[in-house]
């Protein structure tokens, strides 16, 4: 893959944002010296062979609720063969097993690609019981199962490949129309994680286009309905500090994206399709120096992410107006919630809700997210240890460190810390 640099870079503390880049070959090639010769200074050539030792260290999740067989089967035929695929179901049981389809199939698929597949149900109290022992019950619903949720079968599968041992987690569709995309976004992960300096990385995907059937001609819209907007309230909270404007956030609610463990054992992490937003926001709540700075660590090495924009266009299945507002008004929630949430940005995101109409005028936008603590406090030895006799439990690779007890079991917005977080005054830095 061939790659510009990052045209513009927005610091904030010790997180780097970097602006949008461009993908100029999708395959640049093996790792030789005449290759590297021709290595230009504002292009970024990632060798196929780079691609490879990443891709070895890499679980890419496929989070799947009630698709089709055939879609699913396009998306792994995408990944690259050398990712541990982890497959998170919550596709329902009863009365028909869809889980259990969705297994044959892929299992049936597993024989002929020749490599391994962890899949498990959302649901299975095996899982639960596992979360329990860790001290995790967070993510558990009053029958001490999983949550429903998108977020929260991302979350089960952050734990499942820690204790695979990889170095990377990508995230992936499991109703992406294009096999083509899927491999490209997995490489733009591995693009991003060899341009990084840092442990902390999350590389985002932007898409280059979606297209859609407009008058009988397809059209390639350039945003996703609800992004459009949480991009603008997200740049917009950076400006409230930094007090100059920026435009630099292109993916605020990317559900295409990978992270390194490391970063991915830190983060607090919020319901459903407010996940992806709350990326930034718990980072810039952990790491931006306005509530706290737990992790010397994180302030020497930086927290850097990069946004790539693909090139194949992202076609998936298309789930309806309310379904795109209901993820639109759970990214505003998340940011407007947030203890480093300024008031006059509150006010920007209900005039926004208001002009939308996903909220009647005078309606509070409430409470109704859930919010889960890092993972790297909990004790994932003991989750191990539960699952150990699982037909997946050959996949556990990782030599786990031995586990230091702590005291901070909250997600940081709800400590005292964050009560205390000065935030700029109504009025003086507000951005029109
Ligand atoms: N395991 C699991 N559990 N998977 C789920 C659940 C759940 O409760 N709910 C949905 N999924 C799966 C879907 O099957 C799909 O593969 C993926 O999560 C995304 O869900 P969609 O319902 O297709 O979401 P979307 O296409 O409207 O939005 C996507 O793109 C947005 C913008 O990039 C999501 O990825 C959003 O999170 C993202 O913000
Ligand atoms: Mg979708």
């Amino acid at each position: 893959m061939k790659i510009e640099i990052p045209r513009e870079v927005e610091r904030f503390g010790p997180i780097v944002f970097h602006g949008v880049q461009k993908v100029y070959e999708l395959d640049a090639g093996l790792r030789n010296a005449k290759n590297d010769k021709d290595d230009n200074p504002i292009m970024k050539r990632i060798a196929y062979d780079t691609q490879h030792e990443i891709q070895k260290q890499m679980a890419i999740v496929v989070p799947i609720r009630n698709e089709k067989i055939k879609l699913i089967e396009g998306v792994l035929s995408g990944i690259p063969h050398h990712c541990l695929i982890i497959i998170v179901s919550n596709s329902p049981r009863y009365p028909m097993d869809r889980y259990k389809l969705e297994k044959d199939a892929i299992e049936h698929m597993e024989h002929f690609m020749d490599r391994d597949f962890l899949i498990v149900h959302q649901k299975d109290p095996k899982l639960g019981e596992a979360c329990a022992a860790a001290g995790y019950t967070h993510l558990l619903d009053k029958n001490g199962v999983v949550k429903d949720g998108k977020a929260e079968g991302m979350i089960l599968s952050k734990m499942l490949a820690y204790i695979c041992g990889k170095k990377y987690i990508g995230f992936i569709d499991s109703d992406n129309y294009f096999p083509g995309a899927v491999m490209e976004y997995v490489h733009e992960y591995g693009a991003g994680f060899t341009m990084s300096n840092s442990d902390y990385t999350m590389v985002r995907i932007s898409w280059h286009s979606k297209p859609k059937v407009v008058e009988s001609n397809l059209f390639f819209a350039k945003r996703g309905r609800a992004s459009e907007h949480t991009n603008r309230i997200l740049n917009r909270l950076i400006s409230s500090f930094t007090g100059y404007g920026t435009e630099t956030i292109k993916t605020g609610n990317a559900g295409e994206h990978a992270m390194t463990m490391d970063l991915a054992m830190k983060l607090d992490y919020s319901s459903g399709y407010s996940i992806e937003p709350y990326h930034y926001i718990n980072v810039l709540e952990k790491f931006g120096g306005i509530i706290a700075n737990p992790s010397e660590d994180v302030m020497n090495q930086q927290v850097e992410f990069f946004q790539i924009e693909s090139r194949n266009p992202h076609l998936h299945e298309v789930k309806g107006d309310q379904h795109v507002k209901d993820m639109s008004k759970a990214a505003m929630e998340c940011i407007y919630n947030s203890p480093i949430c300024p008031d006059a940005l509150k006010e920007n995101i209900m005039e926004d809700l208001v002009t939308r109409k996903i909220l009647p005028k005078g309606e509070k936008i409430g409470n109704t997210l859930r919010y889960y603590p890092a993972l790297e406090n909990f004790d994932l030895r003991k989750f191990k240890e539960v699952l150990k006799n699982q037909e997946y439990a050959g996949l556990f690779k990782a030599k786990l460190p031995e586990f230091k007890e702590t005291k901070v079991s909250k997600p940081i917005r709800d400590t005292k810390l964050a009560k205390e977080s000065v935030l700029p005054e109504k009025g003086k830095l507000e951005m029109k």
